[in-house]
């Protein structure tokens, strides 16, 4: 953990409000699935993992596998980038605080009033459900599930309003039809296939209650503002592996396309350029983010640019992004879109 992040982390009344810090924090020390990231194994060796989900009875086997010591989903079938370890779940509650503060809320669909009142919502790939757990404490007469294809998420010790299970975004969710009067979905580009999209969407709808809302957030690899050469490098590298993984580092751009193809009515959108490492505390949270990003994506950058295949290079060379991206005053998007299925009414 960062000296920012210790710095930032007691800091309960610097958040906005109702943020459930305090209900996270017990999920995260407590969480007894959750395996250290200094547990190593060599690059490549497996280890399997029994999970049962809360609502299904359903026996789920996952399998983790190691490189460079970090943890990481080996399904065959998951495209995904990012290690699924202890300290990606750490990285990944910050992630949100800084995604909270640049947005201004956890939302934008106009969901409030149904949510104070008690809706069913479903957090898609919701991670270490940091977005989940928040929103069940502030919204205690709602529902929340979240879904995630590893199991990151709390699995005992949670809220009695929250529910969450292992599943594949790309296969029909264990959810009936017109489920959900609100669907979540948030950081997704990099675990889920150009070509599969569609598909995924058209499953969330599925499970969509006429007139209920899906909200869409993603950062883009692929446009960014006042970048030097070394953060293009990184994020071109991103953009390099995951293309020809099938993957669309620029799916934050067609967010409101996506949404179109699958139906949805009433569709808005924003766009947030987040400052790296300059402009103040969100400039800080987010370089410290971009960071860990970066060191967790060491075997992918390492590959593609050989100079950059020794750790203490590629650490220096991080360093140097960072006061590359103060000194061009460097600003990431992040692009939340949400949108409406048709009520019975419009059809
Ligand atoms: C960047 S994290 C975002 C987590 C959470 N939505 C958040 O904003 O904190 C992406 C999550 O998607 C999950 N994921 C990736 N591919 C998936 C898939 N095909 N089905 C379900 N979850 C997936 C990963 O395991 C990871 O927890």
């Amino acid at each position: 953990m960062s000296h920012l992040r210790r710095q930032l982390l007691p800091k309960t009344k610097d958040m906005p409000s109702g943020t459930g810090f305090g209900l996270m924090r017990l999920f995260t020390r407590k969480s007894p699935r959750s395996h250290s990231s200094k547990k190593k194994l060599p690059a490549g060796e497996q280890e399997s993992e029994s999970t049962t989900s809360t609502m299904s009875s359903t026996e789920t086997t996952s399998i983790h596998r190691y490189d460079s010591g970090r943890r990481y989903n080996a399904r065959q079938d998951i495209p995904y980038l990012l290690p699924n370890d202890e300290e990606e779940n750490d990285r990944a509650h910050q992630q949100h605080w800084m995604i909270n503060v640049a947005f201004g809320s956890n939302f934008d669909a106009p969901v409030q009033d149904a949510l104070e009142k008690g809706i069913e919502v479903l957090d898609s790939g919701c991670g270490p459900a940091t977005w989940t757990l928040e929103m069940a404490e502030k919204y205690p007469n709602s529902t929340f599930n979240g879904t995630d294809i590893s199991p990151r998420f709390p699995q005992t010790i949670k809220p009695p309003n929250c529910h969450f299970f292992i599943h594949n975004i790309v296969d029909p969710a264990p959810f009936p039809d017109s489920t959900f009067m609100f669907i979540h979905q948030r950081l997704l580009s990099l675990g889920i296939l150009e070509n599969e999209w569609d598909k995924a969407l058209a499953d969330l709808m599925r499970t969509l209650k006429p007139g209920g809302w899906i909200e869409l957030l993603e950062i883009s690899y692929t446009q960014y503002e006042n970048a030097g050469p070394k953060v293009t490098l990184l994020m071109q590298s991103v953009v390099t592996y995951g293309k020809s993984k099938g993957l669309n580092p620029g799916a934050a751009h067609v967010l409101d396309d996506m949404l179109t193809q699958a139906g949805a009515v009433n569709i808005s959108s924003r766009r947030v350029a987040i400052p790296l490492n300059h402009g103040g505390k969100l400039g800080d949270l987010f370089w410290d983010d971009f960071k860990d990003i970066f060191m967790a994506l060491f075997p992918i950058v390492s590959r593609l640019h050989s100079d950059l295949a020794d750790i203490e290079d590629y650490k220096r060379f991080l360093d140097a992004c960072k006061t590359e991206c103060s000194e061009h005053e460097t600003a990431l998007y992040w692009i939340r879109s949400c949108g409406q299925k048709p009520s019975n009414d419009d059809e």
